[in-house]
């Protein structure tokens, strides 16, 4: 082998494998997009990169037309324009599902001539996404005359192909996500119905549960919470006192204060809610942020009597909201107390009974942003 040949071996391998490793980035890049847009943005650019071609087309069908989506070319092609399947080479790729090679295009019977005279395209070559049912194509096209080779077809095959998986993708997430979004639909209804129904029996709860998920929701977003978990304190306080759909409305309304007899059948209250919601899957977080909901930092609550860590926060900050509310709303035994006699209370047991956090959060809420709490 002489020098020169040897010289053409070396230069070809270099090609070969700056190809491959650009190839490789492009398959990385296409397998973590998250939607259609980024999909066709790498495949235009990767497209006229690798094949060094002068435009490059993607392509999507579109019942029994061929959408030009989007495309990169030194000067404009069809972005946007649809064209009817039949008499389109996109089309035609996606029905005969195989390639279309063509070295001149004003000398094949399969492109409507028309749509080219005013673009620079010579040459093209077109491919199918997906193969077996396509669902669009990729087009590569060059001013010049232009002989493809096989590595080109290869090449703009390997981005199709990956362009199909990361559609499915995208689109079996979608479908995951809005099943998802569905179910939380359903169990936020599901809450609602329920927290009607304890609403029914004691007109007193009636709004007190919405107004403490949304003041629970708030301090939690305050705090720097996640959404989910703030979520988690919203549906929890909606429902917090479903225990008391078992307690005779005449206690639930008594216009006076309740003997400790009475006291201690109230107090039943957070753990038949948790009874009540524990065997349901999708719940049992809630469930057990109502059982907690009446414990106290030191102790002191019901029913367990645990205190420090061992109470969620999501229960701290749903007990909070709840003394809040109660406080500043009328009883059957008393009128409300007011905002001030309200913060007053959690003030003075902040560390004692409450969580120094959450208090202060309600506090800035309350009397720093002004809120109002209003259904
Ligand atoms: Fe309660």
């Amino acid at each position: 082998m002489d020098i020169k040949e040897n010289r053409k071996n070396h230069d070809e391998k270099t090609i070969f494998y700056s190809t491959a490793k650009r190839l490789l980035t492009v398959v990385q890049s296409l397998s973590t997009a998250r939607d259609l847009v980024t999909i066709m943005d790498i495949v235009r650019h990767a497209v006229r990169d690798l094949t060094g071609s002068d435009g490059a087309t993607f392509v999507l069908r579109d019942d029994d037309h061929c959408w030009y989506a989007e495309e990169d070319a030194i000067s404009p092609l069809w972005k946007g324009r649809r064209f009817p399947i039949n008499v389109c080479i996109s089309g035609w790729v996606m029905l005969n599902r195989e390639p279309a090679i063509i070295a001149d295009i004003y000398e094949d019977s399969r492109i409507p001539i028309d749509a080219y005279r005013e673009t620079f395209v010579k040459s093209l070559v077109t491919v199918p996404i997906k193969t077996t049912n396509p669902i669009g194509a990729i087009g590569c096209y060059w001013k010049d005359r232009h002989i493809t080779s096989y590595d080109e077809i290869n090449i703009l095959q390997i981005l199709a192909d990956t362009a199909a998986i990361s559609m499915d993708n995208i689109n079996y997430q979608n479908n995951i996500a809005a099943q998802a979004l569905q179910l939380e639909k359903a169990m936020d209804d599901t809450l609602l119905a329920i927290a009607k129904m304890v609403e029914q029996k004691d007109l007193y709860t009636s709004g007190h549960q919405q107004r403490v998920a949304n003041i629970g929701r708030a301090i939690g977003e305050e705090i720097g919470l996640e959404k989910a978990c703030c979520d988690m304190i919203y549906r929890a306080g909606v429902v917090h006192d479903i225990g008391k759909i078992g307690i005779p409305s005449e206690l639930l309304s008594k216009p006076a204060e309740l003997s400790a007899e009475e006291f201690n059948l109230i107090k039943t209250h957070s753990e038949a809610g948790y009874q009540i919601l524990k065997n349901i899957n999708l719940l049992i977080p809630i469930a057990n942020i109502i059982l907690q909901h009446h414990e106290r930092l030191d102790g002191s609550g019901y029913p367990m009597g645990i205190g420090g860590d061992e109470i969620l926060f999501e229960a701290q900050i749903l007990s909070v909201a709840d003394v809040f509310e109660s406080m500043t709303s009328h009883r059957p035994y008393r009128p409300a107390l007011g905002r001030e006699a309200a913060l007053e209370e959690l003030i003075t047991n902040k560390g004692k009974l409450y969580s120094p956090t959450i208090v202060d959060a309600l506090v800035h809420l309350v009397v720093d942003k002004g809120l109002r709490f209003q259904d």
